[in-house]
């Protein structure tokens, strides 16, 4: 069981799941309101599931792909911990804290 934690762009914290082995990242955050479009669900054909990941989390994380990193110079407000959530499988990790980019922000929320 993980831990996630979903921060909003301006870093208070949204909410906490606890995500079951083998849930992907992007399913978690649609399924708890977060404001990711995940337009491509998953085909590597958008960037609009960018989230920033917290940086002590970051290093534990399987690194990126070629083709992630590729895709994630077409995000906005990318910073050097930034993540693609469609492709981040979550396993037994401890915790997981991601932020939502400010381009994810709604002020309707
Ligand atoms: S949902 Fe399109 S790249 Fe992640």
């Amino acid at each position: 069981m993980t831990l996630v934690r979903f921060l909003r762009p301006d870093g208070q914290l949204d909410r906490e799941v606890e995500a079951p082995p083998g849930t992907n990242l992007l399913d978690l955050a649609q399924a708890n309101g977060q404001p990711l479009e995940g337009s491509c669900e998953g085909a590597m054909a958008c960037s609009t599931c960018h989230v920033i990941v917290a940086a002590e989390d970051f290093a534990r994380l399987p690194r990126a792909s070629e083709e992630e990193d590729d895709l994630l110079d077409l995000a906005a407000f990318v910073t050097r911990t930034s993540r693609l959530a469609c492709q981040i499988m979550l396993w037994d990790e401890d915790r997981l804290t991601v932020r939502m980019p400010g381009a994810a922000y709604h002020l309707d929320r």
